[in-house]
């Protein structure tokens, strides 16, 4: 462990000579062997082992159907066109996430209608969705921030109320628990990644999760060029192939299946492992005046995907100096998220500005994600709290 007052920003040797992720994957002998051997296979792309795989995460969130696609993006892409969504629809989300939960409207030509997220789960507040919601409102999209539930029993009392199709962004939550039922496992359908920093990984990767069986039969042929393989009439043309409607390319293939599976089977060991990296930070940041660590609500079991902390007067820096502090010591902290009522796409083709969701720009101002990752050793953990331990003695 460097032992010198002085931060890398300040001059002092950085705390790591190589740089560490906020996040990132952990792959162990199986998971290599699991694709070795799926390359073994008849199939290298769609084949038996995607089908095993969604049949896997079927079970494990409990729920009948779940269709693999490329990336999250895509089972969002997919799931906003099978809810139908379309122009003239309103479709309510949090602006405070990545862009591609809010594209689940926009590519489809719907609008994003952004309500704010209450100030300390930085989940969608239900009190400000009512707010939202007008007669062009379609679905609610609500996301569970950092793997925390959202308020599950209100957003879906809301749906319910006015009629409106609920997709969770659970790209964060595969593994959390709400009132002790799997995150995903509701209605209307669910969506997860599966990125080499979410809570398992297929490298690249993503699934839809849903008991509704005609959101599942047309996600699954959206995924695939919505290609009728055995149109009737057509039973003694078996060339006979022919697109229904505009589908895409979103096949996965059994190679990162078989990466999936064997991720799913670790997955206990993976929650496991960021709960004690967690535990070790709260305990150690007990004594750090102005680091506030993640408000926990009591119905929630979550696999932690992120660990956002906030930064505020107290630490004697603010959060920008921190980042700027931490990367200088090659830990590659991050913001999850600048809102979305921050960037271009959004300002210009929706009208939104800064100064509109007073909560979500308030976590923004002081929010950073803290490294964890299942890969992380116990040293590395003890070297980032002393990064920040010497930075916030430096500052005050
Ligand atoms: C909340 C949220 N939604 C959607 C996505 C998109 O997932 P992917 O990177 O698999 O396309 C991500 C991942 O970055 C995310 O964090």
């Amino acid at each position: 462990m460097i032992d010198e007052p002085l931060p890398a920003i300040e001059g002092g040797e950085p705390m790591f000579e190589e740089g560490i992720g906020y996040g990132g994957q952990s792959i162990s002998e199986d998971d290599k062997q699991a694709v070795l051997e799926s390359m073994e296979g008849d199939y290298i792309t769609r084949g038996p082992t995607v089908d095993k795989f969604e049949a896997a995460v079927a079970e494990y969130v409990g729920v009948d159907h779940a269709v693999a696609v490329t990336s999250g993006t895509a089972a969002l892409h997919l799931i906003g066109k099978a809810a139908g969504f379309g122009a003239g629809d309103e479709v309510i989300t949090t602006p405070l996430t990545f862009a591609s939960t809010a594209h689940a409207a926009v590519y489809n030509d719907a609008t994003p209608v952004f309500a704010d997220v209450k100030r300390d789960t930085r989940n969608i507040d239900p009190e400000s969705v009512r707010e939202k919601i007008t007669d062009d409102t379609a679905g609610l999209i609500p996301m569970h921030y950092a793997g925390q539930p959202c308020e599950l029993d209100e957003m879906l009392a809301i749906a319910d109320e006015h009629d409106l199709t609920l997709i969770w962004d659970a790209c964060h939550a595969i593994g959390s628990t709400w009132r002790g039922e799997p995150v995903g496992s509701h209605q209307d359908a669910a969506i997860f990644s599966f990125h080499p920093v979410k809570n398992i990984t297929t490298a690249e990767g993503g699934m839809v999760v849903t008991d509704d069986d005609d959101l599942a039969t047309r996600v699954r042929s959206l995924r695939s060029f919505d290609m009728e393989y055995d149109p009737a009439g057509h039973e003694d043309e078996p060339w006979f192939q022919v697109t229904e409607g505009v589908g895409y390319n979103y096949n996965v293939t059994d190679l990162q299946a078989a990466l999936g599976l064997s991720q799913l089977e670790r997955i206990e060991e993976f929650k496991q492992r960021r709960a004690d990296i967690i535990n070790r930070y709260e305990e150690a940041f007990a004594d750090i005046s102005g680091l506030q660590t993640p408000t926990v609500k009591d119905d929630v079991d979550p696999m932690w995907h992120l660990y956002a902390v906030e930064i505020d007067e107290g630490f004697g820096c603010g959060r920008k100096r921190f980042v700027n502090a931490m990367h200088a010591e090659n830990i590659y902290v991050q913001v999850h998220y600048v809102p979305l009522n921050y960037h271009p796409l959004f300002q210009s083709e929706f009208g939104y500005e800064p100064g509109q969701f007073p909560n979500a720009e308030a976590v923004y101002d002081r929010v950073v994600s803290l490294p964890l990752y299942p890969a992380m050793d116990g040293q590395t953990v003890e070297h980032v709290i002393a990064a920040i331990r010497r930075l916030h003695d430096y500052e005050t």
